[in-house]
């Protein structure tokens, strides 16, 4: 298993990936965006993508902006490991604090958080679109490195 820079040419791989297991999947223009103009980092096990997550720096705050696992590779520690070696990857470039926003019924994304040390700071109403109304974000934050237990 190995972490690798994502970029442009990696589009459609990213693309399948979170089309197939993630039911809020980003649409192509922001994938192809972020590959652009973000760090977009994948886990590849097996020759094969199946983990992404997508981080944007200003000054010193990272914002994770996007982490995907493939349905079939969950529960695996996978969105784990990616997230604590691409926190530890954007350390390097200033990185000194992450911020995200998550659905607020996102429990499996919620738990991965908490379990990297990220701490609750309050909710964005109506954040999100959502069948027939809108979604809550909630909004998290930790201090780098993580403390992971
Ligand atoms: C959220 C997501 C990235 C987790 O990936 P994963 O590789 O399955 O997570 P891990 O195996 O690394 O889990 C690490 C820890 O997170 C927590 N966790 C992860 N999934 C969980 C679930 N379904 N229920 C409860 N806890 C969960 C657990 O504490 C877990 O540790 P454990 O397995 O030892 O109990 C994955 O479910 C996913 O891709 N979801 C769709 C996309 C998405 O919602 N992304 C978040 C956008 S903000």
């Amino acid at each position: 298993m190995k972490m690798v820079p994502l970029e442009i040419r990696d589009l459609a791989e990213c693309i399948q990936l979170s089309q197939r297991s993630d039911p809020f999947s980003w649409p192509d223009d922001i994938w192809r965006r972020s590959l652009r103009d973000d760090h977009c980092l994948g886990l590849v096990v097996g020759g094969e993508l199946l983990a992404v997550a997508a981080f944007s720096l200003v000054l010193d705050e990272l914002s994770l902006l996007n982490v995907v696992v493939d349905r079939s590779a969950r529960r695996q520690g996978l969105g784990r490991q990616l997230l604590i070696e691409g926190v530890e990857w954007m350390q390097q470039f200033g990185a000194l604090r992450c911020v995200l926003e998550v659905r607020v019924s996102n429990s499996s994304a919620i738990a991965l958080y908490r379990s990297l040390g990220f701490a609750e700071d309050g909710i964005r109403k109506n954040y999100y679109p959502l069948e027939g109304g809108r979604e809550n974000a909630l909004l998290m934050s930790a201090d780098l490195p993580l403390a992971v237990d």
